[in-house]
């Protein structure tokens, strides 16, 4: 059998290209792996402790959607699917839930966060903290044991996850039988990380970040926010700046490299903006027009995730089965 690979996406915001280099890229290279069964999925649950908003959690589902389409994902190799279309994922929790201590929840880090946040403000421990919240780890466990997945692509903030995920697997697999593949988190090399408009790592939380797919003139933009010293036109720059960064991203060593001396030669950041807007909109502009016809083709978007889920509804149901059998159901 080919190792699984699996990974979860919460729709809570629009993709960016810190999404596009730290997750999506990399997901869809590992996708044409012939020797991997890859299992991404649009986590809908997940997103309801932050998305209260009907509209909101439509139009971030479908951006994931028409995203990862764009990227290059194909839906024929990789089984691509909406968390909330597997009914059999929540009836997993529940089962787990069982085999989850309390204690093991109090201890993840995004709970414990928001605890030591309101003990500083003299709150108290748990204000504003649903059962949502408090049992996303859980429910992360479920996503992951129900396709026997070895292998997760995540970010470092996700790994406790993951760690719990295998302590609910060893609980269970003790208590009742060797049901559940022990999961293996995966993470992506520090490299990349990518930087934002201000310097700091681009993500959504600082507000700091590029969109993927936006129109041209809303890249440019975005692109002309980017922080630069007061350094004036004619005046040599070093290379140790955002824009730098970020073109280097898009182009080779030859071409960056003309591009850096230029900078050094006095080159305006104004220009250079519009250089950096050049030769990332050339990167961008084939996967955007894919996106813009997927968000207007959104019912070949429903039959794509409606494939992806029956597929993995076929597998969930089975094992959720032999879970049931196992346990005395
Ligand atoms: N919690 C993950 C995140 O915030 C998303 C996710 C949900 C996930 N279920 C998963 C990731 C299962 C990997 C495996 O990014």
């Amino acid at each position: 059998m080919k190792e699984r690979v699996l990974t979860g996406i919460k729709p809570t915001g629009f993709s960016h290209l810190g999404n596009y280099f730290g997750a999506i890229k990399p997901a869809i290279e590992l996708s044409q792996n012939e020797d991997l069964d890859c299992f991404y999925f649009i986590a809908d649950h997940h997103a309801l402790t932050t998305i209260k908003n009907k509209e909101e959690l439509r139009e971030y589902t479908y951006n994931i959607a028409c995203t990862w389409l764009a990227c290059g994902l194909d839906p024929e190799k990789v089984t691509f699917y909406k968390q909330s279309d597997i009914c059999e994922i929540p009836e997993l929790f529940w089962i787990l839930c069982n085999c989850s201590a309390k204690g093991l929840m109090n201890r993840a880090h995004a709970y414990k966060a928001i605890v030591e946040k309101n003990l500083e403000c003299g709150e108290d421990r748990d204000y504003g903290v649903n059962m949502g919240l408090y049992n996303y780890p859980i429910l992360m466990a479920a996503d992951i044991l129900m396709f026997d997945a070895k292998r997760i692509p995540v970010g470092l903030d996700q790994t406790q996850h993951v760690e719990i995920a295998r302590d609910i697997a060893n609980c269970f697999n003790s208590r009742y039988e060797e049901l559940f593949t022990i999961p293996e988190s995966f993470v992506e090399k520090e490299t990349s990380v990518l930087v934002g408009l201000d310097g700091r790592k681009m993500s959504k939380s600082y507000g700091n970040t590029i969109q993927l797919f936006t129109e041209e003139k809303v890249l440019q933009k975005t692109i002309n926010k980017i922080v630069t010293d007061s350094r004036m036109p004619g005046e040599p720059k070093d290379t140790d700046n955002t824009i730098c960064k970020l073109y280097k991203l898009f182009v080779s060593e030859e071409k960056y490299n003309a591009f850096a001396n230029k900078l050094c030669a006095g080159l305006s950041w104004g220009e250079a903006k519009k250089e950096l807007f050049e030769v990332m909109n050339n990167f961008i502009t084939p996967m955007r027009e894919k996106y813009f016809y997927f968000q207007s083709h959104r019912e070949e978007v429903d039959k794509i995730l409606s494939r992806g889920a029956e597929k993995a509804k076929k597998l969930a149901a089975a094992k959720l089965s032999q879970i049931k059998t196992a346990i005395g159901m």
